[in-house]
């Protein structure tokens, strides 16, 4: 049905879930006959896909939310609509419309699919549609994509979760963890890849996790499977959970061709303590042990994690376990947070939270330590050649870029379009965590 012209532009913040799912959201408008733009005020809908991990990434939502009276002013049939995880809480959505009385469409993660019917809605009253379902609803499959990040292709294996870390919203506003059927899954990775995708990457809030609510298969089972893809890709996936990363797991990591030499295995914390309070589920000794087990089969495997600073009654000596687990593993790359408390989760009742200076400082401090590990780790890509799947262009820097199998990023220039192919570069200069090189053939 392409029964509308016009440009759409969707603004997405958070993970890359969300990503993905602003892919869904275009490709139900692109369904209905827009285009898509990336350019605001050449739009005529706009959607915001919006993330409530932590406080400053619903700040920067609502300032540019705000920014848009005026456009809509000038703009009279301009269609503005506001998804994701901020608007999945209702209090959160009551305030959005209250705030933002010219916003047209406001919905939520569970009825995303719902997009189509609530746009139509919309385009036949004066009112505003607003739409939050409670529950979440089992899987849907057939949404249409339109997919943005070529030569990667984003897929979901399960959504929700249901671990309950004490610092975290996804739980409440993503519902309880349900996984998409084996085949579905592995189909769609094969259309993927016979429509030319270098790249696919599996998603869930805990991929381990993977066919919990299914009967005979695991996460194993799915590597094993889309490893027997015919086709040149790689397949990666994210993310792990340490309590869940077990050896099978591991062993078929290890006897996949396909799958890249890489794990993001969110830390967290290097205090029990801490762990503890996160409920986590896991010991820094456990997770050292599986570091340990994951490069016995994988010598060479590269580990990134998550590390929050700054969680309720962290000590000085508790960060200093943080800053001691991070030199011990020597992680390839560490995405570093300062707690943030979310309403509604445990965590955000606890006494002992932490002034935000004191946080501030544990961050510097972790960051610098983590930087010199990649520098040190940057070195050591001298002169080696890898293979890269070119993934873009940098527009300023004016050279090509992609990954290697241990996800580390590489820059080349080449006279001829190299996206979504796999390229051997030399390293030949080495900075902080990205490299530099030259095509070799
Ligand atoms: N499901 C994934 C990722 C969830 S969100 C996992 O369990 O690893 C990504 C990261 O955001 C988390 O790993 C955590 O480090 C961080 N995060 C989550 N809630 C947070 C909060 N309230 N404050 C600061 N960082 C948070
Ligand atoms: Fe949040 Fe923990 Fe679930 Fe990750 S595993 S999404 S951190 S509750
Ligand atoms: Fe943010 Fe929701 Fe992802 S809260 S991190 S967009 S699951």
């Amino acid at each position: 049905m392409k029964n509308f012209n016009g440009n759409f532009c969707i603004i997405t913040y958070g993970c890359q879930m969300n990503l993905h799912e602003s892919e869904k959201i275009a490709g139900i408008l692109s369904d209905l006959g827009y285009n898509q733009t990336f350019d605001q005020n050449n739009s005529d809908v706009i959607v915001f896909n919006t993330c409530c991990i932590r406080e400053n990434a619903e700040q920067r939502a609502e300032g540019n939310i705000g920014a848009l009276k005026k456009l809509k002013k000038s703009n009279k049939n301009l269609i503005i609509a506001v998804g994701g995880c901020m608007t999945q809480q209702k209090e959160y959505a009551k305030s959005l419309h209250e705030k933002f009385p010219f916003v047209d469409i406001i919905f939520g993660t569970h009825n995303l699919e719902d997009f189509k019917e609530l746009f139509l809605k919309k385009l036949q009253s004066k009112k505003p549609v607003i739409s939050i379902e409670d529950k979440e609803g089992d899987v849907r499959e057939g949404t249409p994509n339109l997919r943005n990040s070529f030569p990667n292709a984003w897929v979901n294996i399960t959504y929700g979760c249901n671990n309950f870390c004490t610092y975290c919203i996804v739980p409440y506003v993503r519902g309880r963890e349900r996984s998409r059927a084996p085949q579905d899954i592995i189909n769609e990775c094969k259309s993927l890849i016979k429509d030319g995708y270098k790249e696919i990457t599996l998603l869930g809030q805990n991929v381990n996790s993977y066919g919990n609510d299914l009967q005979g298969v695991n996460f194993a089972y799915l590597i094993d499977e889309i490893s027997k893809i015919e086709g040149d890709f790689r397949l990666r996936f994210m993310t792990n959970h340490p309590k869940d990363f077990n050896e099978q797991l591991i062993k078929a990591i290890a006897n996949s061709t396909k799958t890249c030499k890489s794990v993001h295995l969110p830390v967290q914390a290097g205090s029990n303590r801490i762990l503890k309070l996160m409920n986590r589920r896991y010991t820094r000794e456990d997770y050292l042990d599986k570091v340990d087990l994951l490069r016995k089969y994988i010598p060479d495997v590269s580990i990134t994690t998550d590390i929050m600073v700054g969680f309720p009654t962290e000590t000085e000596e508790d960060f200093l376990d943080t800053v001691d687990l991070v030199e011990t593993v020597k992680f390839a790359g560490a995405f570093t947070f300062i707690y943030s408390k979310r309403k509604g989760t445990p965590a955000a009742t606890m006494d002992g939270q932490i002034p935000i200076e004191v946080a501030t400082k544990r961050i510097v401090k972790l960051i610098d330590i983590q930087n010199s590990i990649n520098r040190e780790q940057s070195k050591g890509y001298k002169g080696k050649t890898v293979e890269i799947l070119c993934e873009g262009f940098d527009d300023k820097k004016k050279m090509y870029l992609g990954r290697d199998t241990y996800g580390r990023m590489a820059y080349f220039s080449s006279d001829v379009d190299l996206i979504g192919q796999f390229v051997n570069v030399k390293i030949t200069k080495t900075g902080g965590i990205s490299l530099i090189g030259e095509v070799v053939k």
